[in-house]
């Protein structure tokens, strides 16, 4: 069965996780939209010309025509506009909302099967919207904020302890934003809490700094990142097109869950052939709760001034 990825967006993340899913050879047919039509098509060629290379047969095509997303097995939004230094990412509500609509529509006409995964800011909100206006239930519309999160952590966890990422494990819950919530308590090196190797102090430094890592690659380097979030990306496609049921940290509709309703908020899901199925109530202790409490209410803020 031919597996076909779509990505709305042909910029810097929308690119670049075309370019990984089809180094990693994860679907047959990849596709990339965006509304400058050369932009995709030039991107999609210089891909597919790297493919023999790569000893990859995928075929990648770039348009700015919707029309070909008929058939995908996942959607991924990355169009939009992205933040400047000193903006957060809610400031990108009103710009970002009209852009998403619109895409919502197309993949509900050209893709109504697909599963959508969402990377446009501000990200809960925006899923709020997609699933809002496709109609899609919850399980097929997943925005990705906190594969990202948990492993901007990972990383400043092996940094300062000189380890392995690989045994490091880190839980970013909650909103992609300010009100994150770094799941200590699910926070583990070596399968031991990582609070018994890195102090309270520096290790709510490296919380603060996950937090703020959007805005410290956007000073560094003039725009946002892009590498680890189609990292990200790629790795909830390879879960849900191979059926892996991987747990990971994604933004999902709750209907009760968690005592939370009517909001997307980063939970833990198992990532399969349906797309997102939250995972039994995670054991969180009391400041987690109340962090996710308040994130959550961030988020609601959010949504409301989406005005649907
Ligand atoms: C980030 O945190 C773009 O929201 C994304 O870098």
């Amino acid at each position: 069965m031919t597996k076909k990825i779509s990505i709305i967006g042909a910029g810097k993340v929308g690119s670049t996780t075309a370019h990984i899913l089809a180094l990693k050879g994860l679907a047959e047919d990849i596709v990339l939209i965006n509304r400058t039509e050369g932009i995709a098509k030039g991107i999609a060629l210089d891909i597919m010309e790297s493919m023999p290379v790569e000893g990859r047969n995928v075929k990648v095509y770039g348009s700015s025509n919707y029309s070909l997303i008929s058939g995908s097995d996942i959607v991924v939004i990355t169009a939009g506009a992205q933040r400047k230094e000193g903006m957060s990412r809610e400031d990108l509500l009103k710009i970002n909302s009209n852009i998403v609509t619109e895409i919502s529509n197309e993949i509900k006409k050209y893709a109504p099967e697909s599963i959508i995964i969402i990377v446009t800011n501000p990200l809960d909100a925006m899923a709020y919207l997609v699933k809002k206006v496709t109609g899609f239930e919850r399980n097929r519309v997943i925005g990705m904020a906190g594969v990202l999160d948990s492993s901007r952590l990972r990383s400043f966890m092996a940094e300062e302890l000189k380890a392995d990422v690989n045994d490091i494990n880190a839980l970013v819950l909650g909103s992609h934003g300010d009100s994150m919530v770094a799941a200590v308590s699910h926070t583990t090196f070596n399968g031991a809490p990582i609070s018994k190797m890195i102090g309270n102090e520096r290790l709510g430094k490296l919380i603060a700094r996950t937090k703020d890592a959007g805005a410290e690659i956007i000073k560094l380097e003039g725009s946002s990142a892009f590498y680890a979030p189609a990292s990200s990306v790629v790795s909830m496609i390879d879960s849900i097109l191979n059926d892996k049921m991987k747990m990971m940290p994604c933004s999902v509709y709750v209907e009760g869950e968690y005592g939370l309703k009517d909001i997307f908020i980063g939970l833990p899901v198992a990532l399969g052939k349906n797309g997102a199925a939250i995972a039994e109530q995670l054991s969180l202790d009391e400041s987690e709760k109340e962090e996710l409490i308040l994130s959550s209410e961030k988020i609601s803020k959010s949504i409301k001034e989406l005005d649907i």
